[in-house]
């Protein structure tokens, strides 16, 4: 098989993203279904400040973050020794081949949780397949995707339209769904739960106060020049240095304005596995 590819790559500016994410800020639909004794095993787990968040909210279960990328999986491991929790490992591992991780068996996990994946995959019901074998009878397959079409801004600024033409063009010619997050139940289906054990629903991050601008509108500037996703575009020949540019300076201008707003939507599932 293959190595999994990552649109944005681990640039500083992406994990910059990553970081910012918590159990609370990204787990709302998982949060009212965690027992202190649940096994977790977190697919993609990047930087791995979610995963060590749901340790925390697990104390007498644990948690088991995996992600394809070395330096993250270095990075995750960091970040869980320098907040002294115990109960959380980290391995490097791709969905598609969870057989090589230690420690890994069929229906070994209470809940099998993706939080921001499955956009980044070809093969998403697939991946779904595979945590559903994952998951020990009677436990939740748990995932949370944006939805890129869905996203909102204020004010109205032609510049941005470029950013999400360019941004969903890339993503698609990689045959990845950038808009997800809204048939997430979809893939659940196909992957083989019924309809009747999902529960689908939707929550949202919006960022206006300065600082909230200043994190997202920079992340998304310096991203677009410098992460693996400006490669991404030169490659797929859909966008040119220039273009990149005058987006990143359509971010800084968001930035700057005072009565600024983004929302970003997210769709999101949990998954029941019959026993
Ligand atoms: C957008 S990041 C999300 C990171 C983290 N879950 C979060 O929300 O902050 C997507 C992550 O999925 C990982 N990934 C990509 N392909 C994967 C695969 N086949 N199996 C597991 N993880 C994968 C990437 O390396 C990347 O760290």
């Amino acid at each position: 098989m293959s190595k999994p590819q990552y649109l944005h790559g681990h640039h500083p500016s992406v994990l910059r993203s990553h970081t910012w994410r918590t159990a609370a800020n990204s787990c709302p639909h998982l949060l009212p279904h965690l027992l202190p004794t649940h096994t977790i095993l977190d697919i993609g787990c990047g930087p791995g400040t979610i995963t060590v968040d749901l340790a925390t909210l697990v104390p007498s279960g644990h948690v088991l973050g995996i992600d394809p990328s070395a330096s993250v999986i270095k990075q995750a491991r960091a970040h869980a020794a320098s907040q002294n929790i115990p109960n959380v490992r980290f391995e490097v591992g791709d969905i598609f081949a969870w057989r090589a991780i230690p420690g890994i068996a069929e229906e070994s996990f209470d809940i099998i949780h993706a939080h921001q994946v499955l956009q980044h995959l070809t093969s998403p019901v697939l991946a779904v397949q595979e945590m559903k074998k994952l998951a020990k009878p009677g436990g939740l397959v748990a995932v949370r995707d944006v939805d890129y079409s869905a996203m909102s801004h204020y004010p109205p600024h032609p510049g941005m339209r470029k950013w999400l033409r360019l941004y969903t063009s890339v993503a698609e010619s990689l045959q990845c769904d950038p808009n997800i997050g809204k048939r997430l139940h979809a893939v659940a289906m196909e992957a083989g739960f019924a309809r009747a054990d999902i529960e689908a629903s939707a929550s949202t991050w919006v960022f206006s106060t300065p600082e909230e601008r200043e994190f997202w509108c920079g992340v998304w500037a310096e991203r677009t020049v410098k992460s693996d996703y400006r490669e991404r575009v030169l490659e797929s020949g859909l966008g040119t240095v220039g273009d990149l540019e005058e987006i990143a300076g359509t971010w800084r201008e968001m930035e700057g304005r005072v009565d600024g707003w983004f929302l970003v939507v997210n769709g999101q599932v949990v998954c029941w596995k019959r026993g």
